[in-house]
């Protein structure tokens, strides 16, 4: 009798640290996925890992300052480690490596790896390198190959995200609005085909998931081939997503107005799978600021585009981000985003202070408004669009919404959910009910979630 024998890894572990976007929770899972074959499993804490990848974000405020620091904290893991015997891989990953990969390297050399959102898919050989002791290896090149063909199927259960997963489908952007790093640290858009968006969503569905999120930079910029060469949209593959039997929910983020077309708005007509509610940056309701922003259409055009979306689906919510004091911003462009914020009603939103970043047309541009009045004109922004969230989370109160199921709650017997509007939903009910959408009436708001009852039970 013949034994085959497999090959056995030594052990190691990794730990990744992720700051910034979801799209860097996905690349992180995927850095994990890219390392198992190599032996790499996950490690307790940074102190128990063979190799430590910081994740980074640059999108706003002193992002390399802090990645410094944090390295400076990292590099005592990896002396302690070292006067233990145990050698430690340490690694920069994400926009900041991207950007600043050669003063990473001159400013703290105790790391081992540079590397950029682009080429994680070679992290093996990189990983090799460095174990060889060849010096520091940096690769933030744009490749010309996509990272997307050579990456391995994602590994279930640190891709599968449980039941609400979410799916990279497309990178990078051309939009090159004036104060955005995203262009230059992520690259040109780039679409994943879809047979291998649609393999991964029938697996994340096998393992567990209800609802999917497509992520991308500019995901409605997606396109796919058809096999006679044609473009296919963002709409179609929704329409192919909603096909998978079992998959409850679909969602995408993040869109740029521009890319908002006609069929993607009637997708959100003909596709119950498709939750009403749309994340929606606008930035700014002043034009002369979105023609500064590069942004390329006008605040009546994204009124105008927020009417067809509603016209679709009257019950849309939506969400938004903006930013203030962007160089050369007035007291009257900053009203006029107050004027389209009252106009459009928000359900949500994240905003901003400008802050410049090194390298974007922005960064060095006259006109930078004084700190104290980016302050200012940010708390009054934030004050009414928390005063529009609270509205909304009011209106919610009598409604009956399909809730999905997805863990227990804080208290024994009771079990959280997820509203069709992203607010999580608090509910007494039996542990079973997980993984399911059900109809729940909504009883009470809370600043930032709800709380409901099973529908069987009377409304509150
Ligand atoms: N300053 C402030 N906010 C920014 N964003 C992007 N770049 C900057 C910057 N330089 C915000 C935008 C974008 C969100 C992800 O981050 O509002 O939509
Ligand atoms: Fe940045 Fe503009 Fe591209 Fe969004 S659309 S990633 S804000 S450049």
């Amino acid at each position: 009798m013949s034994l085959a024998v497999k090959p056995s890894l030594p052990a190691r572990r990794l730990h990744v640290i992720t700051r910034g976007c979801q799209m860097n929770v996905y690349d992180s899972a995927r850095m994990a996925d890219v390392l198992a074959p190599l032996g790499y499993a996950p490690a307790a804490g940074p102190d128990e890992a063979d190799m430590i990848i910081l994740n980074t974000c640059h999108i706003r405020d002193r992002a390399t300052e802090k990645v410094f620091s944090e390295l400076g904290r990292l590099r005592q893991v990896k002396m302690a480690r070292a006067a233990e015997g145990r050698a430690t891989i340490l690694a920069v990953a994400g926009c900041v490596a991207q950007a600043e990969g050669q003063e990473i390297l001159a400013r703290a050399p105790y790391v081992d790896i540079v590397f950029g959102p682009q080429t994680y898919h070679r992290l093996p050989e990189m990983v090799a390198q460095a174990n060889r002791a060849a010096g520091a290896v940096i690769d933030t090149d744009f490749p010309a190959e996509s990272k997307f063909d050579f990456l391995p199927d994602a590994a279930a259960p640190q891709t599968a995200g449980g039941l609400t997963p979410f799916l990279t489908i497309q990178e990078g952007c051309d939009k090159f609005c004036s104060f955005c790093v995203v262009p230059y640290t992520r690259g040109a858009e780039a679409s994943r085909p879809a047979a291998s968006i649609l393999a991964e969503a029938r697996r994340m569905v096998a393992a567990g998931a209800r609802e999917i999120t497509l992520l991308g930079q500019n995901v409605n910029a997606w396109r796919g081939k058809q096999p006679g060469g044609a473009a296919r949209s963002l709409a179609w593959l929704l329409h192919a997503l909603a096909d998978i039997p079992g998959l409850l929910r679909l969602r995408y983020t993040t869109s740029h107005p521009r890319d908002m077309g006609d069929d993607l708005i009637l997708a959100h007509a003909s596709l119950p799978q498709l939750m009403p509610f749309l994340h929606l940056p606008v930035q700014s309701g002043s034009d002369r600021m979105l023609s500064a922003m590069n942004r390329r259409h006008s605040a009546d055009d994204y009124r105008r585009l927020v009417d067809r979306l509603r016209r679709a689906r009257p019950d849309l919510a939506l969400s938004s981000d903006f930013i203030v004091g962007h160089p050369g911003e007035t007291e009257a462009d900053f009203e006029a985003t107050l004027s389209l914020v009252r106009d459009t009603g928000f359900a949500q939103a994240f905003s901003f202070k400008y802050s410049a970043r090194p390298g974007t047309p922005a960064g060095g541009a006259p006109g930078q408004v004084p700190e104290p009045e980016k302050d200012r004109r940010l708390q009054s922004l934030q004050a009414l669009l928390r005063e529009q969230q609270a509205a909304f989370n009011a209106r919610c109160v009598g409604l009956t919404m399909p809730v999905l199921i997805t863990g227990p709650g804080r208290h024994p017997g009771q079990v959280m959910g997820r509203a069709p509007y992203l607010q999580p939903v608090h509910l007494v009910g039996p542990a079973a009910l997980i993984g399911q959408e059900i109809p729940v009436c909504i009883a009470a708001a809370h600043t930032n979630s709800l709380s409901g009852v099973l529908k069987e039970k009377a409304c509150a």
